[in-house]
């Protein structure tokens, strides 16, 4: 297995070689076959063929498995998948395909079609891109014409859907047409070599297009999981145990141009979280190079706050003013631009220092912000021992009390902390109980219309349930109802009517229950019987919360209920007719109806009045009850 990826030669009963993760000049690599294990002493890597195959060529353990059985011939029963899976499945492979004869076909465009020639492989080769580099990184060129992979691919049989959902070609309304029309082709592969996009550099100086156009995202190609040069840079990253970061196509390319070939970008956006984890699998120390213009000085600060973020170990190259890494390394040359890469590397709390210096030593706030900055960026760091060591440095280099810059650091860990608990709260906490809050809110909300229609709900239920049960003495419950709620007419005409209907049988001597309003009341009586009957034995717990009202426990005696009942429902009474009035006084007061205005609130003044002994009477001493 690992003679694939290093030539061994034999040691005794061993193996050795250099090392292919570092670059030792004198062999400590070595393979057991007898135990089934590698061990790098230059690396201090080790373990088994599986664990070879995934630090070596960058695999999980399910890619290096799969890898391997295949290399092997060994079958590998996956649980059985369904239909979805595997139409998923073969999505993906279908893409995989395309994707693979959409590279083919524009590398062919590029050397041997007139079009591809003239034009795309002229601009590559001014640019000095010689033949080792076309082929390495597979470039190609897309004829600037409307249908030309269309029909190429269709011919070969791909589906017209499968082209879509490449994204190599676009359905617009009824018009369908290739997406790179007449521009040189970067593809861009996964780890293991496939192309799952592609970027298209434009040629003209046409003002209204993009300069690039890439593929959009689809099932194999997700943008925030890919840097641009990885599989090309893989090996190298892991020998030389860093990474440079760059921006662009062509500035991966230069590098590789120039002899560096540990190089990826992150190609015009800003690294995401999944980039910075794939960086991980190869190396922890990545070095940022941008532009050293303004915007490029923005663009490496961005970047190397999120590279701290990420637990890497960040240096930073800034170009000259003006220059990007294309441009520098063609008038450096090769070995003079390697160097200016290492001697001006800088560690990132050097490279902020520079700037802070640059702009901001003479001036007391600025420097003390400066220097928040820089403590900012150290408090983004994963690991408190890198962290600490940091400080130091930045102590030391400023000469600042390293407690002051401590202080500093702990008020924004501690500011981040309480962030993140506050987070945990609101998702683990706060969010299963907003269906609760949100109850309560619309309880408390409730006008004092409804809880009046409440209330006289909760008188029909209980005539309904307890007619003719005594209240006081030989009173039953209707002619106590009767007699309590003479002056007070029912809102809802429902029920009034049932209300009604009790008062006249009652009235007339006749013997009214649930019963009877079944066999001869209209459909919403009888349903509002049957609700109110059926549910007889249960309080509900949302309904007291809901209207505030509080039923009858079948324990207590019905005539102390029956006596809350009247009291609240009076109580409801009065506070709706208050709620109105004051919307009266406020109508007389816009009109200026002064006259209008004194009669109402001496109304407001004698509900009130009732309002406060039916509260005191019921125990409550403002409205929210
Ligand atoms: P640059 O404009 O620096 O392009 O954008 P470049 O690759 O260095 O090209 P040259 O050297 O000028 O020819 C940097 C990166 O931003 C992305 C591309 O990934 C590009 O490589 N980009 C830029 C786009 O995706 N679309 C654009 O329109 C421009
Ligand atoms: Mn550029």
């Amino acid at each position: 297995m690992v003679s694939d990826f290093v030539s061994l030669k034999r040691s005794g009963q061993n193996y050795k070689a250099l090392s292919p993760f570092t670059n030792e000049k004198t062999p400590s690599f070595y393979v057991v076959p007898s135990k089934g294990i590698f061990k790098d002493f230059s690396s201090g890597k080790g373990g088994d063929g599986i664990t070879f195959v995934m630090e070596h060529e960058g695999m999980s353990y399910v890619e290096a498995l799969k890898y391997l059985a295949k290399k092997y011939g060994v079958e590998i029963k996956e649980d059985e998948r369904t239909p979805e899976d595997l139409a998923a499945q073969g999505e993906r492979d279908s893409l995989y395909i395309v994707m693979t004869f959409a590279k083919d076909y524009y590398k062919e465009l590029l050397h041997n079609h007139d079009e591809g020639r003239s034009i795309g492989l002229s601009y590559f080769r001014e640019r000095g891109f010689n033949d080792r580099i076309l082929e390495k990184f597979e470039l190609g060129y897309s004829l600037n014409e409307w249908h030309h992979l269309q029909q190429a691919a269709l011919t070969r049989g791909f589906s017209e859907n499968v082209l879509e959902k490449s994204g190599l070609i676009i359905k617009k309304d009824d018009k369908i047409y290739d997406r790179f029309r007449g521009r040189v082709i970067f593809p861009v592969h996964n780890l293991s070599g496939k192309v799952v996009a592609f970027g298209a550099r434009i040629l003209t100086k046409e003002k209204d297009q993009p300069k690039y156009i890439n593929s959009p995202e689809t099932e194999i190609y997700h943008k925030s999981n890919v840097l641009y040069g990885m599989y090309q840079a893989k090996n190298e990253i892991r020998k030389h145990d860093f990474c440079y970061l760059v921006e662009g196509y062509t500035d991966v390319i230069s590098l590789h141009l120039s002899g560096i070939e540990n190089v990826v970008a992150s190609s015009g956006t800003a690294l995401t979280e999944e980039q910075i984890r794939l960086m991980r699998r190869f190396t922890e120390n990545v070095t940022v190079l941008f532009d050293g213009d303004a915007a490029g000085i923005k663009a490496a600060l961005r970047g190397i706050d999120l590279v701290l973020k990420g637990g890497l170990n960040v240096r930073v190259v800034l170009l000259p003013d003006g220059e990007d890494p294309d441009s520098y390394s063609k008038k450096m040359g090769s070995t003079e631009f390697q160097e200016y890469l290492k001697t001006n590397s800088k560690d990132f709390i050097s490279f902020k220092i520079d700037l802070l210096s640059a702009g901001a030593s003479n001036n007391p706030i600025k420097r003390a912000e400066a220097i928040r900055e820089i403590v900012a960026s150290i408090a983004l760091i994963p690991d408190p021992i890198k962290r600490s060591v940091y400080i130091k440095e930045t102590g030391d280099l400023l000469k600042i009390q390293e407690s002051v810059l401590l202080t500093e650091l702990n008020k924004i860990l501690i500011a981040e902390k309480r962030k993140r608990d506050q987070e945990r709260m609101r998702e683990e906490v706060a969010e299963p109980l907003l269906d609760v809050i949100e109850e309560v809110a619309q309880a408390t909300k409730t006008d004092p219309q409804t809880m009046v229609q409440m209330q006289e709900r909760e008188v029909i239920r209980l005539l309904l349930n307890y007619s003719d049960s005594p209240v006081e003495d030989d009173v039953d419950l209707v002619s106590y109802f009767i007699n309590e709620f003479e002056e007070l007419d029912f809102f809802n005409p429902l029920y009034a009517s049932i209300f009604k209907m009790f008062r006249d049988a009652k009235l007339n001597g006749e013997l009214v229950d649930s019963k009877y309003l079944i066999d001869n009341g209209s459909e919403e009586v009888k349903r509002l019987v049957a609700e109110l009957t059926v549910k007889k034995y249960q309080a509900s717990k949302y309904w007291r919360e809901k209207y505030h009202i509080i039923f009858f426990d079948e324990n207590e005696k019905i005539n102390e209920n029956a006596h809350q009942n009247v009291l609240r429902r009076k109580y409801r009474y009065i506070q709706n007719l208050l709620e109105e009035n004051k919307a009266k006084i406020k109508e007389a007061e816009s009109s200026s109806n002064s006259i209008k205005v004194d009669e109402l609130i001496l109304v407001q003044h004698k509900l009130k009045q009732v309002d406060l002994e039916l509260a005191t009477e019921l125990g409550v001493i403002s409205g929210k009850y």
